[in-house]
């Protein structure tokens, strides 16, 4: 065998397979990037210095990690945390995290949700600061920038189209804009003109999305808003506000429609609808099926100073943390979250990203509750 001829086929197979593996993808990982308000806040409210909605103090994060806050609105996890958990996806840290850096980013995606935001820029004004879903879209055009300039624009590409993209958001558009009559949209809208106000808005940013790069996308809708504890005390009797439900089964009506036209519409998107109405609603219902004993007020609270201060250190928990359906005013416990997370992972099929493949089964998903209070 002639050496330089054995050198030559070397270099030739080496060159094949750079060739082959710069064709063919990239070495990125499968990572999350996170849209979404409160239900999916790890911390970036904390670092906003003048935010109203924070989850900095005890006892916010008690169930998770070592037991302090963490920005978190929840004893425990919040529903994507499990779904990511069980895809067996990092948890993306928060935008604002001082730690965040070009290889975190590669590693572990990020998560811009924001207590308080809302899918309308003008939401939730009165917390002062919070980043809105189009606030959470620019910021992710800038972290889009510093990965492209890291790994360059045809890696870069990959990496976004290749990864799993979650947008959360739309209780606050009601609960902190729509049915407060401070805000002008409440005299502005009817209730189907201010849904199909938010469907635009949510369509210009899911196509906004697309373009960025995201192929694989799941929006959750709303879960059944009236019967968080902040909402029942507005009744006489305590009951679920009917018009607030009302409400929020109107969104993930006209939201199924909408991310089924986005998702037949735009090239190679697989965007979800992922509603948890109808289980939540259950759960409220019927607690003691699923393990609760309590599913009307907050295990969390200040004595009778119901609402006005949710969950802070001088408020009294209930006794068992994981027999209460709602964690404060606003959020369900880390066993609500487990449950609604679990009724979206059978509806949709998701499995751990190991495994051959993600795709749900084929059968249309009921209408089902979500996780957005
Ligand atoms: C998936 O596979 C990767 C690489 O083999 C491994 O590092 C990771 O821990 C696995 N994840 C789960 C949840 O099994
Ligand atoms: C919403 O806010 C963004 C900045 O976060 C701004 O670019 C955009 O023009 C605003 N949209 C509307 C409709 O006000
Ligand atoms: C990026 O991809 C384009 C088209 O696929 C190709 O022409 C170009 O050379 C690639 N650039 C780099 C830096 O690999
Ligand atoms: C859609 O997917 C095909 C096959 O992977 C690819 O060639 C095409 O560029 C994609 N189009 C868009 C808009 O992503």
């Amino acid at each position: 065998m002639n050496p330089r001829k054995n050198k030559l086929s070397l270099m030739l197979l080496l060159l094949m397979v750079a060739v082959l593996v710069s064709a063919g993808g990239c070495d990125c990982k499968t990572v999350q990037f996170i849209f979404g308000d409160s239900l999916s806040d790890v911390g970036n409210n904390d670092k906003l210095s003048k935010s109203l909605a924070k989850a900095n103090l005890p006892w916010y994060g008690i169930d998770f990690g070592n037991g302090m806050p963490n920005g978190r609105f929840c004893n425990g996890r919040t529903v994507s945390d499990i779904i990511g958990d069980k895809m067996g996806l990092p948890r993306p840290p928060a935008f604002l995290d001082p730690a965040l850096d070009e290889d975190t980013i590669l590693e572990k995606g990020v998560n811009f949700a924001s207590g308080g935001g809302g899918i309308l820029n003008e939401t939730g004004g009165y917390f002062i600061q919070r980043f809105s879903l189009w606030k959470q879209i620019e910021l992710f055009r800038g972290t889009q920038e510093l990965i492209r300039q890291k790994i360059g624009a045809n890696e870069s590409e990959k990496f976004f189209q290749g990864a799993k993209y979650v947008v959360a958001l739309g209780s606050n558009d009601f609960i902190n804009n729509y049915l407060v009559p401070v805000y002008s949209d409440s005299w502005k809208y009817n209730d189907q003109g201010f849904i199909e106000y938010l469907m635009t808005t949510l369509g210009q940013q899911l196509k906004v999305l697309h373009k960025l790069g995201a192929r694989e996308l799941m929006v959750f809708g709303l879960g059944p808003m009236g019967c968080i504890p902040l909402q029942r005390v507005m009744s006489q009797s305590g009951e679920c506000l009917e018009k607030t439900n009302k409400l929020a089964l109107g969104f993930n009506v006209a939201g199924k429609q909408l991310l089924s036209e986005l998702s037949s519409g735009l090239p190679n998107a697989s965007f979800k609808f992922a509603d948890a109405y109808d289980v939540v609603n259950d759960v409220i219902t019927n607690p003691s099926n699923y393990g609760f004993e309590n599913s009307d007020s907050p295990c969390c609270s200040f004595g009778n100073i119901r609402p006005a201060l949710t969950c802070v250190p001088a408020s009294t928990l209930c006794k068992d943390r994981s027999k209460y359906v709602f964690w404060d005013e606003y959020h369900p416990s880390d066993a609500a979250n487990e449950i609604i997370a679990k009724e979206l992972i059978r509806k949709f099929g998701f499995k751990n990203v190991n495994e051959t493949e993600t795709e749900p089964p084929t059968q249309a998903p009921a209408v089902a509750p979500s996780p957005d209070n």
